[in-house]
């Protein structure tokens, strides 16, 4: 027994932390790892630390370790790596001959070593080793000078390699796996070293005591097997993120931190594209029921990711999108395919023969595709050219790269199809190669091309919130956003309402159900599309919200108004007198004549989407200049449902038919002054507008006549206060450089949600709460009749309780409302203190097609409209 050891130590639990390459960087980095090994024994567990290589070393390593290398550049490559380690080891405060010289003569003399001249594959691993044993070495001298009781422990003395059927040379030395059942005595052995131990990751050794390497990424599958061995309370793995996420936060800023996996969709996540755990550490610690923990080095208090059997009463939903770069899909036109025996194995002996390992598979009577994964092997050589030689012989061959696999991974993916209607119409506008689907049920992939797959993820992952299919209101799983964890301790913008509580309160007690309006945020908002200069003219599209006080602040703000109805214009002059007509857009759809008739008498600007009515009304517009709305080919949007364009949408007039109508247009003797699109509504990227000015102004160019061009309306307003805003910015830069492409055209625009969405709010009353069969619902005196936007378009809008603002969240619950229809829901699942009768609730964002959108269903009243000067 040595003297670390107590009785009651021996007894006590072991925990495994595992620290990565830049966690191990740096002094402060082993100043944070001496503060968790402290802290993690007083906790009462027995500690073992396990370590990759410093930043960079293992790249060094293999460089130098690569066949072919001559003498005189290795010599070098080892001179670096030792002035970096002598360098650090200074850095700890450390002598580097006492604590790594023999290290440092072991790299010296591997480089001399006879074994060299060929690469040999156990001096590789030799080389390879190195890495991980200065680290350990390094770290372990600086926490011992530093006060930690902590023993360096040689990892091959206790990691086998396992020995697999069919395994090549190079897999069994340097892309190894480890024995998870412990040899006799290993415990004793292992326990026998001390409570407190530093060993190293990617490294263990054969049965014969030579050194194996576990291939990239084994730190952490060094970690998990330990954790295995020991049979660990648990295995942290220590790195420079705060978990996992549900999409890469690089690509998806609101990805949400995943807070509870379990072990099947963590192997999923990791093996279908996320970095932060490498896949093959999953399975050790899943057999031996040992749980994983992701940490963040720089927030050591944060509460990461941690991954654990599946709970009993885990609900489906998808809990990640991931992405796979760098894709090649084979595609196989088979001959005579149909039940023919030995097809499928005729053609896979070839994958195998060329060693390419097969991810997925789609396959048909007539055709077969499947995917191969990135390797050395595909980027390195020729063996696509090879590989597509050989089946030529048994069938026709395409190859299809670079390609990207988007995966939607999560539990129950088939009983959630229902709610991917969105998700599949978004990848339906883009050429899908391959889908498939596991039978596991936990994985969802759609292969696209590689150009187009980054630009889909944040709109993709939108669309699962938006459809329910990616239920973040779990707050047991779904953790804050990468964007709020950045953003830190900065609160969140604090919106008007929040200092307006007073007032709202009493102006509820008037009456609800009450949209209010804050005035001085519609102004802030006009001010901020004001300031694209690149804009010459701006409209607001009235239909949004057409209350007098909001017309009359946009006209003194130099806004223009769109209008598509007769009732619109009568309305936009009635509430503002005296309006030049020249600001007023009319752009209708389907409307009767007598509606065009009407706009024409007040000689308000009309737009026009299709032949019909130049060819059934010349007399209309002839002398007149004309507005054209183009359809051209595609629809953006929040929703289905606000897409306007594409063939599924009633708007515009399709490319192809332009030169008909600018024919038709001679003829009756109007002219196409001004061309139009408006694709859709609650777009939150700015390049949308830059294909839209482009495809106006190619078609402007084969017109010769334009003056103008519309790019619509459609700016986007996330539902969450927290998320990031429209960029304004973004927009801004580019109408400038489509200004500056084409300088002739004046440029308009026809926004109305973002104008009005943020400045309103609607006030409700809570009329019952109810508990049924486990679901808590708190009615509300509006529903569907009131707000139509969640039901119609599952459209999200958060809800407070303003009687209780100050009160903690308590309860989950659906808000409901009156109406009798199953689909009276404004807001699912979510959190709000303890709601009584009586309390007022607040529903944020609804500035935007609110009232204008209530109705008188069910013959309930309706809504009250208060404005905030
Ligand atoms: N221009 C035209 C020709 C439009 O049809 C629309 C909206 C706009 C401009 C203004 O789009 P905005 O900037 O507001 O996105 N009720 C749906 C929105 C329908 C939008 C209809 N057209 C909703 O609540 O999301």
């Amino acid at each position: 027994m040595t003297h670390t050891d107590s009785p009651g130590a021996r007894s006590a639990p072991w925990v495994v932390l595992k620290f990565g390459g830049s966690s191990v960087s740096s002094r402060t980095r082993w100043d944070t790892i001496g503060g968790l090994v402290a802290k993690r024994k007083s906790e009462g567990f027995r500690v073992l630390v396990v370590v990759s290589a410093v930043s960079g070393v293992t790249n060094a390593l293999v460089a130098l370790s690569a066949p072919g290398g001559d003498i005189a550049q290795r010599r070098e490559q080892a001179a670096a790596l030792e002035t970096r380690h002598r360098t650090f080891a200074q850095e700890l405060g450390l002598d580097p001959e006492t604590v790594i010289g023999d290290l440092i003569a072991q790299l010296h003399a591997l480089v001399d070593d006879p074994r060299a001249a060929v690469s040999a594959l156990d001096w590789q691993a030799d080389v390879l080793a190195l890495g991980e044993l200065f680290s350990s070495r390094l770290g372990s001298a600086y926490l011992s000078a530093n006060g930690l009781d902590l023993r360096w422990s040689d990892a091959r003395a206790f990691l086998r390699a396992q020995v697999l059927p069919n395994q090549s040379d190079w897999a069994a030395r340097l892309s190894v796996n480890c024995r998870l059942q412990p040899e006799p005595g290993f415990h004793e052995r292992f326990a026998a070293q001390g409570d407190t131990l530093i060993t190293q990751g990617f490294i263990c050794a054969d049965d014969d005591g030579r050194t194996a390497i576990l291939g990239r990424g084994g730190s952490d599958t060094s970690a998990a097997c330990f954790g295995a061995l020991l049979g660990a309370q648990r295995v942290e793995t220590w790195t420079d993120v705060p978990g996992m996420f549900s999409a890469n936060p690089r690509q998806v800023p609101q990805a949400r931190l995943l807070t509870r996996l379990d072990y099947e969709e963590a192997q999923e996540i990791a093996s279908t594209g996320a970095k932060v755990l490498h896949p093959r550490c999953i399975s050790p610690c899943r057999e031996a029921r040992v749980p994983l923990w992701i940490r963040d080095t720089s927030r050591p208090d944060f509460e990461g990711t941690v991954i654990g059997p599946r709970l009993a009463d885990a609900a489906p939903g998808v809990k990640a999108i991931s992405t796979k770069r760098g894709i090649v899909l084979v595609s196989m036109d088979g001959i005579g395919m149909w039940q023919q025996v030995g097809f499928l194995a005729d053609v896979f002996e070839r994958f195998k023969r060329h060693g390419l390992s097969v991810d997925l598979i789609g396959s048909s009577e007539a055709n077969v595709t499947v995917s191969l994964d990135p390797s050395d092997n595909l980027v390195t050589t020729d063996v696509l050219e090879r590989l597509a030689a050989d089946l030529s012989e048994v069938c026709r061959v395409k190859v299809i790269a670079p390609c990207a696999a988007i995966t939607l991974v999560g539990r129950g993916m088939r009983s959630l199809l229902h709610k991917l209607s969105d998700v599949l119409a978004e990848f339906g506008r883009e050429r899908v190669h391959l889908i498939s689907q596991s039978s596991n049920d936990l994985n969802l992939t759609f292969v696209v091309d590689e150009a187009v797959a980054e630009g889909m993820l944040p709109r993709l992952h939108e669309l699962l919130i938006h459809a329910q299919a990616m239920p973040v209101e779990e707050t047991a799983v779904f953790g804050p956003s990468w964007q709020e964890l950045e953003r830190g301790a900065a609160p969140l913008p604090s919106p008007w309402w929040a200092q307006r509580r007073q007032v709202l309160m009493q102006q509820a007690g008037q009456g609800t159900p009450c949209y209010v309006y804050d005035l001085p945020t519609v102004r802030e908002k006009a001010r901020g599309l004001r300031r694209i200069g690149a804009l010459d003219r701006r409209f607001y599209a009235i239909k949004a919200n057409p209350h007098p006080q909001i017309l009359r602040t946009l006209e003194a703000e130099g806004f223009g108004f769109e209008c598509v109805s007769a009732g619109e214009i009568e309305h936009v002059f009635n509430s503002l007198p005296g309006l030049d007509p020249t600001r007023v857009l009319f752009t209708p759809s389907f409307a009767a004549r007598s509606e065009y008739e009407a706009a024409l008498a007040h000689d308000v600007w009309v737009t026009l989407d299709s032949v019909y009515p130049l060819r059934h009304w010349p007399e209309l517009f002839a002398g007149r200049d004309l507005w054209l709305r183009l359809d051209p080919g595609y629809g953006r949007g929040h929703h289905e449902k606000v897409r306007t364009g594409g063939s599924g949408a009633k708007f515009g007039l399709p490319l192809a038919a332009l030169e008909d109508f600018a024919q038709e247009a001679r003829r009756v003797g109007a002219r196409i002054f001004g061309l139009h699109a408006h694709l859709g509504s609650g777009i939150l990227d700015a390049s949308h507008w830059r294909d839209v000015f482009g495809r106006l102004a190619a078609a402007a160019e084969s017109l010769g006549t334009i003056s103008a061009l519309n790019l619509g309306g459609g700016l986007g307003v996330p539902a969450e206060r927290g998320a990031d805003p429209f960029d304004l910015d973004a927009l801004a830069h580019t109408l400038a450089e489509a200004k500056a492409l084409c300088p002739q055209y004046s440029l308009w625009m026809e926004p109305g949600r973002y104008l009005v969405a943020d400045a309103g709010v609607l006030l409700l009353r809570v009329t019952q709460v109810i508990d049924k069969g486990g679901v808590l619902r708190v009615g509300v005196d509006g529903g569907m009749n009131t707000l139509l936007r969640p039901a119609l378009y599952n459209a999200r809008h958060e809800v407070f309780n303003l009687s209780r603002l100050d009160e903690g969240d308590a309860i989950s619950c659906d808000v409901v409302g009156p109406i009798c229809e199953t689909g009276d829901v404004l807001a699912r699942r979510r959190r709000l203190p303890e709601t009584f009768e009586g309390d007022v609730l607040l529903v944020d964002t609804t500035g935007a097609y609110g009232a204008v959108m209530a109705s008188a269903y069910n013959l309930r009243g309706l809504p009250a409209e208060a404005v905030l000067e």
